[in-house]
This record gives C-alpha cells, sequence and structure tokens, in this order.
C-alpha cells in the first residue's frame, strides 16, 4: 500500500483505490460523536439527578446556587456543582454567569418531576442506564447467540420500564386506546372479563381496574418478581380485590371466555409469540378483542431510522432480542417489528382480523379479533 498522502484544501487521498476523505465531514462526525458520549453520560447523571432530588429541588427552589443545591438536597458541594455543569453543558438546566445560579426551565421540571405528566422522562432514562449496565453480559451471549432472560437483569431496568411507559398508559389508554376499539368499553363498563398479558409492574391492569369497577381482571406475566410488585401496587390503588395476578408464561395463559386480552409492550419480548397467539385465540370469548400495543415501528428498516427506533432498536439489541432468545423458540421479531409481521403471527396463529386502532410517538395499538 502506498504511503504516499496528498492533501489539497480539505480532502485527504491515501491512494487512487481508496476513497477520498473529507476532512470536515472527519471532523463533524468526531464532533457528533463528542456529544455521543456528552449523551451517555448523561443518561447516569439523569438517573443521579433524579435518585439524589436534584431536579426536584430545582423545582421547587430555583435558581439555586450550587451550595445551596447540596444544602437542601444532603448531598456533597462538589458533586452538585460539577452535576449542575455538565447539566448547563447539556441544555438541561440554564446558567446565569452574573449570579451564579442554575434553573430548571418549568418545560424542564415538568418532564423530569411530574410523574403525572404524559412527557415524564426518568424512567426512560432509567430503563437505558439499567440496560447499559447489563451489557458486557449481552456482548458474551451475542457471540453465540445465546438470550438473556428479562428477570436476569437488575432492577432498574424493571422498575425504569413501569416508570417509563406508565405515563404514556395513564395519558392514552382509558381516553383513547380503549374507546378506539369496536365495542369494547361498553362491554368492560358492563362488567367483563379482561386478562392482561405480560402486564410487569400491572400499570396498565391497575389503570384499567380503576376505571372498570365492574369488571374482574387477572394479570400475568413470566416474571414472578414483576408480579410481587404489581400486587402490592394494585392494593395500594385499592384495586387489589379485582385483579388476580398468574405467572405463567403466555404460552401456557389460563382460562377461557374473555371479553379482553391485552398485551402491552410484551408480545415481541416473547420466545414464542405465534404460540402466545394461539393461546389468547383460545382463551378468548368467540367475540372477545386482543388489544396488543407494541413500540411504534413502521414494517421497513428505513421507516425507523429516527429518533425513536434509534431508541428502540438501542433497547431491542441489548434487552427485548436477548429476552426472546432465552425463551423456547426464540423468535426474536426485534422491537421495531412493525405492524405487518405482528399481522403475520396473529394470522399464523388463526385470529382473521387485524387493524391499526391507534398510534402515539411511541406506541402502535392493534384491534385483533377472530
Ligand atoms: C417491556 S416489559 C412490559 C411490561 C408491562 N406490560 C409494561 O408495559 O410495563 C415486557 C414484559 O413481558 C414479560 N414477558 C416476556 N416474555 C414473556 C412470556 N413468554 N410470557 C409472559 N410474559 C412475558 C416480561 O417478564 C416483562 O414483564
Amino acid at each position: 500500500m502506498s504511503t504516499d498522502t496528498t492533501t489539497s484544501t480539505n480532502t485527504t487521498t491515501a491512494d487512487a483505490a481508496t476513497p477520498p476523505i473529507d476532512m470536515d465531514k472527519l471532523m463533524g462526525f468526531v464532533f457528533r460523536a463528542v456529544d455521543e458520549v456528552g449523551a451517555t453520560l448523561n443518561c447516569a447523571l439523569v438517573v443521579m439527578g433524579d435518585r439524589l432530588g436534584y431536579y426536584q429541588a430545582l423545582a421547587d427552589h430555583g435558581p439555586l446556587v450550587a451550595s445551596e443545591l447540596a444544602r437542601r438536597t444532603g448531598t456533597g458541594e462538589r458533586y452538585a456543582a460539577e452535576w449542575l455543569n455538565a447539566q448547563a453543558a447539556g441544555g438541561f438546566v440554564t446558567y446565569d454567569p452574573s449570579s451564579l445560579t442554575y434553573t430548571l426551565p418549568a418545560e424542564h421540571a415538568m418532564a423530569l418531576t411530574d410523574p403525572s405528566s404524559p412527557a415524564y422522562l426518568p424512567g426512560f432514562f432509567q430503563i437505558a442506564f439499567g440496560t447499559v449496565r447489563d451489557a458486557d453480559r449481552i456482548f458474551d451471549l451475542a457471540r453465540d447467540g445465546d438470550g438473556l432472560g428479562w428477570g436476569e437483569h437488575n432492577s432498574d431496568v424493571h422498575i425504569g420500564c413501569e416508570r417509563f411507559f406508565r405515563p404514556g398508559y395513564a395519558a392514552n389508554l382509558v381516553g383513547e386506546w380503549l374507546p378506539a376499539l369496536d365495542g369494547v368499553v361498553a362491554k368492560l363498563e358492563g362488567g367483563a372479563k379482561v386478562h392482561d398479558l405480560g402486564c410487569g409492574h400491572g400499570a396498565s391492569t391497575i389503570l384499567m381496574a380503576q376505571a372498570y369497577p365492574s369488571t374482574t381482571f387477572v394479570g400475568s406475566d413470566a416474571h414472578g418478581a414483576s408480579l410481587d410488585v404489581a400486587r402490592e401496587r394494585a392494593a395500594e390503588a385499592g384495586v387489589g380485590v379485582r385483579i388476580t395476578w398468574e405467572s405463567t408464561s403466555a404460552t401456557a395463559l389460563g382460562g377461557s371466555g374473555y371479553d379482553l386480552v391485552t398485551t402491552f409492550d410484551a408480545l415481541h419480548d416473547m420466545g414464542d409469540p405465534v404460540g402466545a397467539a394461539r393461546r389468547v385465540h383460545d382463551a378468548l370469548a368467540s367475540d372477545g378483542t386482543w388489544m396488543v400495543v407494541e413500540p411504534v415501528a413502521g414494517d421497513r428498516v428505513e421507516d425507523n431510522l429516527n429518533p425513536v427506533g434509534r431508541a428502540y432498536y438501542g433497547f431491542s439489541t441489548l434487552l427485548c432480542t436477548p429476552g426472546s432468545l432465552s425463551q423456547d423458540v426464540g423468535l426474536a421479531i426485534g422491537t421495531q417489528a412493525g405492524p405487518a409481521r405482528i399481522r403475520d403471527i396473529v394470522t399464523t396463529a388463526g385470529f382473521s382480523s387485524f387493524r391499526i386502532a391507534a398510534t402515539t410517538p411511541f406506541n402502535n395499538v392493534f384491534e385483533i379479533r377472530k
């Protein structure tokens, strides 16, 4: 290979066989990568701000100087000061050099400190933080194509998952998604039988139980420890007596005659989604409905090359695909499977009706019937 390198204005050429290097493009990429490293570290910094109460103190008492943030949160001043500067450099807080104070803008305060806001973000960071912490194990497993079960992850994955999804369910499930299904709300109001399959910490089950007091619910999940949390949450919410929790895999789903089966952000995590769909088909009443909520996605890779798709492909690689691969069959359809793949799965299992009932920036909602 030639060592003769020629440089003209902003282009470097190694030899005729190698494309010329555009130095502006190279440096643009390097500085974008610097921002990515800052963002990677910010994932932990957001979890730190959430856990140590930095955001809450800024929201309640800002603008604050670093020593005041440290005092109000009972933390070391040097940590508070460095954290604040990192947050200011990333645009999460603003800095006023004349007063040395830091402010959390009202919109950021809503997204970072108000769990009732649909824009609430700490859970998104927490599940990402937990996922990255377990990534070392995934690198080894990926060599042989092996999986890692949902229950084998650290608790930031499980807790972050519930905290991430719950605000979206609270904003959409009762007001938008269930009314988008044909005839379902009337059944729920009159008293129906519902099974929430892959319910995790039960956020969706509890929201539905609160909205429809005449209806009875089963929440099931393959991860028994998640159901222990769900049981506690349901008791706190005052709906525990109307929900039965079953620790079981979807392919062994019990019961029959359900008016509604729901599956929230869990079908793509299953090893055998076709087997699960067959069980749902058997367990539904003849005029029953299966509502499947999946991460928003289009059918083609190029439909998903956007910021939401990027985050979901990341979770797919490190969390959902390993989870599916850890189970029997291990179909591993991925987090961005798209509507056509989901339709294929449910029609293979015997369902004849499939439609997209609703979409949000983060979810597709499918109505599936026999
Ligand atoms: C991303 S979490 C979603 C949890 C919950 N539905 C929510 O929206 O917060 C995926 C859930 O699917 C469950 N899961 C994965 N495979 C399963 C299977 N084969 N049968 C039942 N549950 C399963 C996991 O244990 C986990 O709780």
